[in-house]
Parts: structure tokens; sequence; C-alpha cells
């Protein structure tokens, strides 16, 4: 029993990690991780694998240009040490004839790609290994020993396997047999003799990867490549053959796709893209519960092409080894943490790797050693002169047929080697062209979403005019074949006509036939586009023609990305990585606006970028070059379509209206029935994925025609979130009612409608509560029943309704912790709708933690817009009511204040929230006061009390109360505390409620956004009305606390009029406490 041995494997920062400012949040110590929560440094992780490799720091680039340890002292693990652990097992195990496998897993940009393959200079595991064998090879050449090297490199995308040696294209099938299991038939198996050949090979297979990946924009994160090196040690003396398979498998990416709100996607097809990793993945949990002593009935090998093919590697015939490659930053937290259990899973699967001995060559003996019979049998006929010719010739026949068998089998390597060599010449005569093309002209380079597959792609421009666009029918022609590319367009409509599903009128090119023409003059360089080409230079769409320089950036069509590089005399040396996908679509997404500024970064713990910002701003730039794609894939296809993406504000669903998260969203129009859908990120992928393969199949010429339910265009419609309206609960808390206006906000900032509602305290049967029911110190309803009311009355200006009378609304909202969402009767085809939604809802007992709750939280109304044909949402289920019908809402505090640590600290706001905070001082020392005047009521109370219990004692006839008959000597008390007291209630409840519209504003100010556009004048006005904004909002928070300040010192003054003679002394203080508010 092997087990499967696991090596983790820690990267560099990449540019954008450093950019943010990334914190490390690994730590290495010999062969175990701690990982730590960047939330909470406590919670930390720790795991321990075979190997473990630290390169993240501790390194230098030494005059190759390889990266190598800083220093005697330095930990860094650099490709040679990798290679000397991993690269070596992988050698040792072949030598021995054992089939070997190595997995790289990790997400994409992880590095991968980078141990595996390597990058220039920092070769990987895979040529690193290829290169030792080799010369290994050399050092143990034996005169009765041949040693057989063959090679081969496929893809797995979608379930499809694709040979990337092969000219061919389409896909290989995956076939079974009982000796061999699964394999791929007809892949090409390349036989070498030297390294050279190996490099040139993956050269080759990663340029068809990378056309490939260009033509339909497949991301190669999404693909598997397993190389194959096959190893035969043939001993001719003992007719013995040791046979080894090398499998080296660059897995997809392992990111999960972050399903965010409810919806897991009604198309699950979708997945297939990933159906090999996800079948990896229980595959390898199947075989870990089974080597802990679990009984498990069954591993999915046959669910996914990859783990048939992998099948030998994991639990089978093989000795495996894993490499899980992570990034130690902490905005990849999950994901990193996610990669190491997945490996810490993989380390105990067992495996039965037995020594491979090849058949073939016991035929060989057994061939050899029947000919020898038949040979002597003919021989005796011959020699026993009797005349049997039909017997001879049906020996000579089996001889013959023999002999050619054995030709095969044993001359198959030298043929093979020969039939290799005028391949070989080819290739190499055009590798010397490119080499010298590269010193004679300038030329495009490809560049990729994937780096491994950057630069692989040139496109030289010689003197004169070029044509670049899909057609080769130019006298020189740069041809770059985009999403959509057909070979010719006569072909095309040939292919089509007739087909159910063809689009009818013209196949709108996302690379035209001509897309522009550039002109090599005297070797000045230019572009110029043709008619509505698609063509952005350095992130800005042109459509005149410009000057090329060097290293400028070009986009073509949807999303063809090539950097330009100029004459040889104008380069120096430039580090072309630098110029990566991410660096393109940046500047594209600046360009349109989309920049960290815009995004409103808030510097903290003196990061420049939050990441949460970073990493919206990465959704961003990746997903947009997709959105684009998509909409050309629905234009070609003739649907109806159209695709937007957008940033989602987080915070709209937070109570406490904190600025949380951000998200890309994407929203889909249906240009005809201008219904709307919007699609979560994960969804839109999911989709995008799918649109591909439907555009695959319209490419190839096959029938595209969906039923609705695998159409990825369409979708039940539904209610559409328009946005989100807070009304503060804090009135609740002192039982006043509130009659509110608030602007129901989009995920942009912007108003979508007017919500008029009130918030009525109440008694159990409904009642509202009067203002002598106000409370002033709001602690009193701890331990009390609250009931209280939610009623919507209208809502108006609905743009959405504005947009298209047809539409409707419907209001939902949560109730504290409540479980069940509450929701409004759906309203019709007008803009001003009148509502009439009540709902009353009973808190049996009021803890500490609702109260602190009701201070400073809203409760959060949510707009949705119905369109026709969608369902309305239905009332809940059955939740716990009152005898008086109230829904009751049982309360526990900690569900609700589990966030209270994630509170921000916006330096934007932070003066404004120091002035609230004052604020709630001074309502403090408000409170404080009333505090003193009740005890001050409650002595005199007790006095009068007791005076009354004397009188009543005194005159026991038996008749009213004392101060019940005396009302004229009692009165003034008793009114005096009733007024006061009703007269600090309305002061409280104008405060407030002017209070709620000072919050309202403060998250209006929030959510408003610098335009998209970069616009000096839009800035300006922009820049203008935020700071009246802020004017105003200092503005009313000072008029608020002034017309408090005065009501209170009027009712004080009251209050002390009133008491001048008993109280006298106890007003002092409170005087003075008052005037240093
Ligand atoms: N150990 C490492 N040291 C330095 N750079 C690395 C390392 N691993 C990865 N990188 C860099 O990170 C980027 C992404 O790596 P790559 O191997 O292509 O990721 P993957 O194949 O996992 O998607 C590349 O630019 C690569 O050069
Ligand atoms: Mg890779």
């Amino acid at each position: 029993m092997d087990s499967v041995r696991v090596a983790v494997r820690v990267r560099a920062f990449n540019q954008t990690e450093k950019d943010a400012g990334c914190v490390c949040i690994i730590s290495l110590a010999l062969n175990r991780i701690t990982i730590w929560d960047p939330r909470n440094r406590r919670n930390t992780k720790t795991f321990t694998f075979d190997l473990a490799y630290w390169s993240h720091s501790g390194f230098v680039r030494n005059e190759e240009g390889i990266l190598i340890p800083d220093g005697p002292t330095s930990k860094y693990a650099d490709q040679r040490k990798v290679f000397n652990d991993l690269g070596q097992e992988l050698l040792s195990n072949a030598w021995q004839g054992y089939n070997t496998t190595l997995l790289a897993y990790g997400q994409t940009g992880s590095g991968k790609s980078y141990s595996m393959i390597g990058y220039g200079p920092d070769k990987g595991i895979i040529p690193l290994t290829c290169d030792e064998l080799f010369k290994t090879i050399k050092q143990n050449q034996e005169a009765d020993k041949q040693f057989q090297i063959y090679f081969s490199m496929l893809e797995i995308y979608n379930e499809k396997v694709i040979d990337l040696l092969s000219k061919h294209p389409g896909g290989l099938r995956v076939r079974e047999n009982s000796q061999r299991g699964f394999y791929v038939e007809d892949v090409k198996l390349v036989p070498c003799e030297n390294y050279n050949q190996i490099e040139q090979l993956m050269e080759e297979g990663t340029r068809k990867r990378t056309i490939a990946s260009t033509n339909i924009n497949v991301t190669s994160s999404r693909s598997h490549m397993i190389i194959t090196v096959q190893f035969k040690q043939v001993f001719l003396k003992d007719h013995l053959t040791k046979q080894s398979n090398i499998n080296l498998v660059d897995l997809a990416g392992s990111e999960r796709q972050k399903t965010s709100g409810s919806e897991g996607d009604r198309l699950r097809e979708g997945t297939a893209i990933n159906l090999s990793l996800t079948t990896l993945g229980n595959v390898i949990s199947a075989l870990a519960e089974i080597a802990m002593g679990k009984r498990m009935l069954h591993v999915p090998y046959r669910n996914s092409t990859l783990t048939k093919l992998l099948q030998p590697a994991l639990g089978g015939n093989s000795k495996t080894l894993m490499i899980a490659t992570v990034s130690p930053a902490d905005i990849c937290y999950e994901e990193t943490l996610s990669t190491l259990r997945y490996t810490e899973r993989t380390k105990n699967i067992q495996n039965k790797a037995v020594i491979n001995e090849n058949a073939t060559e016991r035929l060989v003996q057994e061939l050899k050693a029947e000919n020898a019979k038949l040979q002597l049998k003919i021989t005796k006929i011959r020699n026993s002169g009797k005349r049997v010719e039909e017997e001879t010739a049906e020996l000579r026949r089996l001889l013959a047929g023999n002999e050619l068998l054995l030709v095969e089998i044993q001359t198959s390597w030298e043929q093979r080697l020969e039939k290799a060599q005028k391949e070989w010449k080819h290739q190499f005569v055009n590798l010397m062209q490119e080499r010298f093309m590269i010193q004679m002209f300038p030329y495009l380079s490809n560049v990729n979403v994937d780096p491994q597959l950057t630069a692989f792609v040139r496109h030289f421009i010689q003197d004169g005019e070029s044509v670049v666009g899909q057609s080769g029918n130019f006298p020189q022609a740069i041809i770059i074949r985009g999403l959509g590319y057909v070979e010719t367009e006569t072909n095309f409509f040939k292919k089509y006509r007739g087909v159910v599903g063809m689009p009818s009128g013209s196949f709108s090119k996302n690379i035209a036939e001509k897309h522009a023409t550039i002109t090599n003059q005297n070797s000045k360089v230019s572009l110029e586009p043709h008619g509505q080409a698609r063509v952005i230079l350095n992130g800005v769409l042109i459509h005149t023609k410009v000057k090329l320089a060097h290293l400028d950036r070009l986009i073509l069509g949807s999303n063809s990305t090539y950097l330009y590089v100029g004459y040889p005399s104008e380069r120096n040396n430039e580090d072309l990585s630098k110029y990566d996908y991410d660096f393109f679509q940046s500047e594209l997404a600046k360009v349109e606006g989309f920049d960290r500024e815009a995004l409103g970064h808030m510097g903290r713990n003196n990061r420049s970028v939050d990441p949460s910002v970073l990493a919206v701003l990465y959704d961003y730039i990746r997903v947009k070059p997709m959105v684009v794609e998509a909409n050309q894939i629905s234009g070609d296809l003739h649907k109806d379509f159209s695709f937007d993406l957008e940033v989602k504000n987080l915070a709209l669903t937070d109570s406490r209206g904190s600025d949380l998260t951000k998200e890309v969203m994407v929203k889909v129009t249906n240009k005809v029935t201008d219904q709307i859908w919007v699609w979560s990120k994960a969804k839109f992928v999911n989709r995008k994925f799918i649109m591909e393969d439907v555009y695959q199949r319209f490419v190839d010429g096959q029938n595209i025609s969906e039923d609705r339910e695998n159409d990825p265009f369409w979708d039940p419609i539904e209610a559409v979130h328009l946005g989100s309206a807070y009304v503060w609960l804090q009135s609740l808390s002192y039982c006043i009612v509130l009659e509110e206006h608030v602007e129901f906000r989009n995920s942009q900032g912007k108003e979508e409608a007017i919500l008029q509602m009130n918030l009525v305290p109440c008694n159990p049967s409904g009642q509202p509560l009067g203002e002598k029911e106000i409370l002033i110190d709001p602690t009193e309803l701890v331990g009390h029943r609250l009931d209280f009311q939610v009623q919507i009355t209208r809502c108006l200006g609905i743009k959405w309704l504005k947009e298209n009378i047809k539409r409707g609304i419907q209001i939902s909202y949560r109730v504290l912790n409540h479980p069940y969402l509450f929701h409004s009767e759906p309203v019709w085809n007008t803009v001003n709708a009148k509502v009439d939604h009540t709902m009353q809802f009973a808190v049996k007992c009021v803890s500490q933690e609702l109260l602190n709750y009701l201070q400073n939280h809203a409760l959060v109304l949510d707009l949705w817009g119905l369109q026709e044909g969608c369902e309305e949402m239905v009332f809940p289920g059955n939740f716990e009511v009152t005898d008086k019908g109230s829904i009751i809402i049982d309360y526990v505090g900690s569900q609700l204040l589990s966030n209270k640590d994630e509170d921000k600290g916006d330096e934007q706001f932070s003066e404004l929230y120091i002035k609230l905070s004052k604020l709630e001082q001074e309502t403090d020392l408000l409170r404080n006061i009333n505090r003193t005047l009740r005890n001050d009521n409650v002595m005199l109370q007790t006095a009068i009390n007791k005076m009354s219990d004397d009188l009543s004692l005194a005159s026991r006839s038996g008749g009213k109360p004392f101060h019940q008959m005396n009302p004229q000597l009692f009165g003034w008390r008793s009114t005096s505390k009733a007024s006061c007291e009703v007269d600090f209630a309305k002061a409280l409840k104008t405060f407030y409620k002017s209070m709620n519209r000072v919050q309202s504003q403060i998250s209006g100010l929030r959510q408003h956004r610098p335009p998209v556009e970069n616009d000096m004048e839009l800035l300006q006005m922009y820049l203008h009305k935020q700071s009246q904004g802020i004017k105003n909002f200092g503005d009313q928070l000072e008029s608020c606390i002034n017309k408090l300040k005065n009501d209170v010192s009027f009712i004080v003054k009251k209050k002390r009029e009133n008491t001048t003679r008993p109280g006298e002394n106890k007003f002092h203080s409170t005087k003075r406490s008052l005037s240093e508010v």
C-alpha cells in the first residue's frame, strides 16, 4: 500500500496583492503550515503535510534570471528544490517500473503551472524531470538495453478530450477495456530522443491550447492538462520490458463559485464545465473515507472524464503525489483554507502500485519459439521428399504472418523515430523562421487571461499594408480569430441553410472579415479600424487612424488582446510580463470609470485599498470581458438579450446601514419585452459557459434550437429587487409613533421611489399609545411587553412603473429576528401605489439586548419590481401569534448582535459619527436629569402617601382618600408631573423624528457615488452636491440638538418654578449639569 504523498507550496504575492497591501496569513515550520483568519488572528488552523515549500519570500534573481534563495539562512524553496523532492521521486518510481502521477491542485493564479511547467528560465517540475530523465539515460547506456520515451499532451475541457499535439481539431474518445482500464483512443504519442524535443512539443501543445482559448475564449483555468511521459526500458537479452507512465496533471482552478444570494442556478448543466473537478473531489473524499476504515461501496470514477483517466492514480496502480499551491494573501483566505483541507483529505488515499512488465516481450519470445517450430516442420517435410504442397504453403503463410508481427513489435520504435524525424525537421524550420522574424519586424503578441498562455501567438507586421481580420483572403493578412470564428463565410452559410435554430440574416462577427488595417511605412506603424469594428487602444475605443508605439495595448473585437512590440531598435529588454491580462482590463475599466477611487475605497489600518473593494474591482475586470462576449453571442444567435455589468452595494441589506461589501452582478434585459433579470456573478459565469457551448455548436453547424428548460438565455420571469429603505427603530424604544417618508434607494444609491409608512407602538389590541405613554427612559421597557404595528400606506413616484406601466411592486421586510419575510400585497399598473398594509407584532418581554438593537438598527424594507408573468410573493406559513392575532417575536439577543465588531472606521464619516456620539452623550445627560426629577417625584409621592395614610387614619369615618378630597391642595403636584413628562415626551418625539431624517441623510450621503464618466464638470457638480449634502446634514444635526436643548431647558425652568419651595436645593445640581451641556 502506498499513500498519496502531498506537498504544499506557498507562492510570492502577485502584483495585485502587492498593490492591495495584502498581509501574509500563513506561516510554515518544517512540514507544518499554519493559517490564520485575517479578521481574527486568534482563529488559526495548522496542517501537516509530507512536504511544504516556502516560496513566498527570501529570494533574488540570479544572473540567469532564475529565482534562488537570497542567502544561506533563507528558507525559500526554488524550482530546483521542489524538483529535487517531487521530480526525483517521480523518476525513481519510473525507473523501477511503477506508474507514477503528479497532480497540481489549487486556485487559479496560485502557482500550479509555475510549479509544473514554469515561466521562462524558472523551469518547473515537468521540464526538469524530462531533462533529468534523458541525462540519466545517457549515463546508463548499455548494449542490450533500449530506452523508449513517448510524449503525449491532452486537455480536458467541458468533458471533451483534446489532443494538444495533433493538428486535427475535435475531441478524442475515452474507451475502456478489461486489460487497460480507461484509455484515450488514438492519442498522439510522439517518440522522443532528447529533452529539446520535449521542450518543443510542450511549446507546440501550449500554442494549440492558446489558439483554442482565443478562438472562443475558453478560459484555461477551467480546463485540465495532462502530460504523459511513457518510459520503457527494454532489456533485449532478457526479452523484458519495464514500462512506466509518468502522468503530470495541471488541474483546473479549484476556486469555488461563490453562490451569493439564494439562487442556485436552475441550469445545472453548467456545472459540467467543472464536472471533472467536482467528481475528482468526490472520488478523493470517497477514497479518503475508505482509507479511514469507512465502508464505502462506490467510488464515482465513471462520473467524469478526468476521474476515468486518473483512476489508476487514485486508489489504483500508481505511486501518486500531489502538489497543492496556495497564495498566502489575506484576500485569498477562504480559497487557501479550502485548498489545505482538500489536500489534507488526499493524503489518506491508499494506492497499490505494481511493477509493469510488458506482455508483448513475452509474445516476441513465444512468436520466435513458434516460428522455430514451424521452420523445423517445413524442413522435415522437405527432407522427407513427400509432395505435400498444400501443407507447406499453409505453414509458410503462418511463418510470414508471425515474422510481420515480430517486425512490427521489434522495429516500431525505430520506425516511429524515423517518421517523427521528418516532423521535427519541419518544425525546426518554422521555429528558425519565427526567431528570424522577431529580430526583423514589429509584431503583435497575444495576451491571455492565463499568463501561462501569453506570448505564444505572434503576428508579424511586414512592410506595406496588412489587413487584420478573420479572413486570409488578402495579399497581406493578419488573421485573428476571435469569438465565433468560422472557416469561411460561404462555408458557413452552406452549413446553415435549412438548419433549425439558425438565425436568419447576417452573422455579426466579433472580429470582422476586415477588422482593421495596419500600415508599416518607412518603419512607422499605424492602425486604422474598419467601419464599426471594435478596436481599443490603451483602454480607449478608437475610430480613426492612430500611430502605434512600442508596448501599446490592443483589444480587437470583444476580447482578442495583443501587445504591440515595436522594431528591435525600440525594444529595451523590458519585462513584458507586466502587461498581463489584468493590466489591459484595468486600463479599460479605468477609462469606463471603474477604479479603486470610483468604488469608494476607504483607507483603513494604513492599507491603501480595502480588500473587499479590491475583490470587487478584480471581479469587475474579470467579468467585464465575459459580459462583452455574452452580448456578442446573444447578438450572433439573434437572441434579444442584453447584459450589463453593475456593482451592487450590499450595504442595502444591512440593518445598520454599514458599507459592508460590494458585489458585481449582471443585469439581463429582454430588449423586446422589457423584462429584466438580475444574475449573480456565479450565475452569470455559469450561464456564460453554457452559452459558449451552444455557440460552439452553432459555429460547428449543429442544431442549436433548445427547449426553454435548457436555454441558457431563458429564465422564468421573476421579481427584481429595486431598492431598500431604512426606517430607524429608535423611536420604538421610546414608544413614540413614527410617521415616515423615506426613499427607496437602489444599489447605486439612487432614489427608486418614496415610501410612506408608520411605525406605531400600540397596546395588545392594536390601540396606538398616546403621548402620555411615551417613555422618557427606554430602559423602563426592559422586562415588559412591547406591541407595535408596521403600517405601509403608500409608495410614490415608482421609477420601475414610470419605465413601463404594465409592471407592479411589492414591499417586503423582516422584523427583528423573525424568520419570515413579511410583505405587502402586490400593486400593479400605477406609479403612485396605495399599499394599505398593516401588521402587528408583539415582543413578549423586552431584553436589554433588544433595546440596544432598537437604538441603532433600522427596519429594512425592500422594494420588489413585479413584471408580467412573474410570481408574486406569497404569505409565509404558520408562525406564532397572540390571541389577538399579533405575530410573536421571540427575540434572542446574540443572534442580532453578532456582527457588532465588524464596525468599519470610515474616515470620511468619522467626523459625523463624532457629532452623533456627542449627541448621544447629551441625550444620556438629559436622561440623568430626568431620573433625578423622577426620584424627586417618588419622594414627594411617598411623602404624599404617608400624609394621606396619616390623614385617613385620622378620619376613620371612611371617606375618600385625602388627596382626592383636597384636589386644590395636591392637584398642582400631579399635574406638574404629568405636564412635565408629557412636555418632555413631546420634545423627545420631535427630536427622534428629526433624528430619523438625519440618519436617512447619512445613509444617502454614503451611497452618493461620483459620476462614472471622467468629466470635470460632472465631477464638480458631484462635489458641490456632496458638500451641500454634508452641510445640510450638519445644519440639521445642529438644529435638532438646539431644539432639544431649548425644549429641555424650558421644561426644567417650568418645573423649577413649580418646585421652588420644596425641592430648591436639589435643583441646583441639575441646573449645573444642564449648563454644562
Ligand atoms: N512560487 C512562485 N514564485 C514566483 N511567482 C509565482 C510562483 N507561483 C506562481 N507565480 C506567479 O503567479 C502567476 C500565476 O501562476 P500560475 O502558475 O500561472 O497559476 P495557476 O496555474 O495556478 O493558475 C504567474 O505570473 C506566476 O509567475
Ligand atoms: Mg495554470
